[in-house]
């Protein structure tokens, strides 16, 4: 674990972890430049969940079949966890090992971002579903009372490890630590997006939240732990393959439950037929891998097939043309907010 000030240090270019930095921030000369381009990229394209309009999606709800609005409050209900959990995961877990002052920067600026996206969901709630079917309570509870959430909440919760129990935490349980994230971001929220981008000819303000919500996490938070899981194996000397093997099996896990989940929780809505969400979310897996580095898993997906359709349509609509994982960045942008789908 770091210190917080540490006037000994001689430390001139930053470890991400094991160093010994003096605890001061400098922009100016950081020691790995991605960190900064991440965080500059963060900031550029600042949003807040006020300004998206919600306020057609009220009637629009109405108008939904009860396995819509089922599909709708399950996702959501997902999601509220998944940011919950991820806020308390960088900042009480993650950020007090890693030593690199501008990846410290880019940690404190996404947990404000993942509070942001918890706070969006209280707009939903409030000027939703409230307004719709006058509960905006019962969202926030599903992970308690629905036992197909509570599994897979569990087991999301369950790849951090042992983080909370006081056990010392090693090289090794960061970089899986970081897998772990990157398996909710790149992996869990893709398919809550995809739910709720399918429903986006209806519930087009809910589409243009999640579409905010999306930049965030799959433009600057992914791209941050693929290159901390990299950046861990450097500094620390890690036996990559070992933890290599490991990530894949923890991202081939997540995949596999969210295929589950995705299957439960749309029973009923057009659209969803089990093959297409198996290749959806192979899809979605083979791209983790592919940013990774590792090879494919999964036999080539269809990206043809409506689902994958869906999600590409909505996700290139905010194309930021942020390239992070080669640390270059073409255009910021914030152009969705009034976007019309
Ligand atoms: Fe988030
Ligand atoms: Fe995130």
């Amino acid at each position: 674990m770091k210190k917080i000030f540490n006037p000994e240090s001689t430390e001139v270019t930053h470890k991400i972890i094991g160093g010994d930095p003096s605890g001061i921030a400098n922009f100016s000369k950081p020691s790995r430049v991605i960190y900064k381009t991440i965080y500059e990229g963060m900031l550029d394209r600042t949003w807040f969940p006020s300004q998206v309009d919600l306020s057609d999606d009220i009637k629009a709800m109405l108008h939904l079949t009860e396995e819509e609005v089922r599909f709708y409050e399950l996702t959501f209900g997902k999601l509220i966890f998944n940011d919950s959990v991820i806020t308390n995961r960088i900042m009480d877990n993650f950020n007090q090992y890693i030593t690199d002052p501008i990846a410290n920067a880019c940690l404190a600026r996404q947990a404000f971002e993942e509070s942001l996206h918890s706070q969006s969901y209280a707009f939903i709630g409030d000027d939703v579903l409230q307004k719709a079917n006058g509960d905006s309570e019962k969202v926030y509870n599903l992970f308690k009372t629905d036992d197909m959430l509570l599994e897979l909440a569990s087991n999301i919760n369950a790849d951090y490890g042992s983080f909370d129990d006081g056990t010392e935490v090693e090289a090794g349980h960061l970089a899986l630590g970081a897998i772990a994230n990157l398996a909710l971001e790149g992996v869990s929220f893709p398919a809550g997006f995809l739910a709720i981008w399918s429903l986006g000819d209806k519930m087009k303000g809910s589409a243009s939240m999640i579409t905010e919500i999306s930049k965030d996490e799959l433009g600057s938070h992914l791209p941050l732990y693929v290159n901390l899981y990299n950046h861990i194996h450097t500094d620390a000397e890690l036996d990559k393959p070992k933890y290599d093997k490991m990530a894949k099996e923890m991202l081939i896990r997540a995949t596999e439950r969210e295929i589950k989940f995705l299957k439960y929780s749309s029973e009923g809505v057009l659209g969803f037929s089990d093959p297409s969400i198996e290749n959806f979310m192979h899809w979605v897996c083979n791209e983790r891998f592919r940013e990774l580095g590792f090879e494919l898993h999964y036999s080539k997906a269809d990206t043809t097939d409506g689902l994958v359709k869906i999600f590409k349509n909505y996700s290139q609509l905010n194309d930021t043309k942020t390239n992070f994982f080669e640390g270059t960045v073409k255009t910021y942008s914030k152009q969705n907010l009034d976007m019309d789908f």
